[in-house]
């Protein structure tokens, strides 16, 4: 399963720029856009879209995901959807699932195939906050540095533990895959991965035509658009 930690997804003075906007952003009810069950068990709050300075921001954040292997290897990403959010005071967000299809509108619709948080607060900032990711082998207790980020399947279940002092600040969402099936995702992502360790440890073997056409092959078998 999907589950990954990307060290200094953003830069020193990126993240500077994001809890600027996030100290002056108007802010929503997270109730608004909670899942059903979601609604029940969610206390937060998050940006209110369609300011252009926070969608520069969210711009920012994804060009930033994008550019790091070790998301666009393991997420295959076709469309992503994106905003920012903030626990204080208690707030929450208790077990629950993702809805499956997020966005502002159908032309921009995401299905939740991969999740995941950029980390905009320092852990000492707060306490609480843990985010929590309940996988077929346990808990998962993720809390990390500004500007690290937490990837995960869109399909688990998962909570964000109430926030007893301090503010948790964080960009959140999801990418819809290239790769819808988790299990070929896993299987695509590891093949890319050894294949560019062979290309390195060694780039004049004979059999890496074939390789690459393999990976290229599966690629086009099982992508959808
Ligand atoms: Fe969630």
């Amino acid at each position: 399963m999907l589950l990954k930690d990307i060290p200094g997804v953003l830069t020193r003075e990126q993240i500077a720029k994001a809890r600027m906007l996030m100290n002056k952003a108007p802010y929503v009810d997270g109730r608004a856009t909670g899942a059903t069950l979601g609604k029940a068990v969610k206390q937060n709050q998050q940006v209110r879209m369609g300011g252009e300075d926070a969608q520069a921001l969210l711009d920012m954040v994804r060009d930033a995901l994008l550019d790091r292997e070790e998301f666009t290897g393991a997420a295959f990403p076709m469309k992503m959807h994106l905003n920012f959010n903030r626990y204080a005071d208690g707030m929450f967000y208790g077990r629950h699932n993702d809805a499956a299809i997020v966005g502002p509108s159908m032309a921009e619709a995401v299905r939740t195939d991969v999740s995941f948080t950029v980390f905009l607060a320092e852990p000492d900032d707060y306490d609480g906050g843990e985010m929590v990711i309940y996988t077929d082998h346990g808990e998962e207790e993720v809390k990390l540095a500004a500007g690290d980020a937490i990837v995960y399947e869109g399909s688990t279940v998962h909570e964000v533990r109430p926030v007893t002092r301090g503010a948790r600040l964080a960009c959140f969402g999801w990418a819809q895959s290239f790769i819808r099936d988790p299990r070929q995702r896993a299987m695509l992502a590891r093949y890319r991965h050894m294949r560019m360790d062979i290309i390195r440890d060694h780039p004049d073997s004979p059999h890496l035509d074939e390789l690459g056409n393999i990976y290229n092959n599966l690629m086009r078998m099982w992508s959808a658009t």
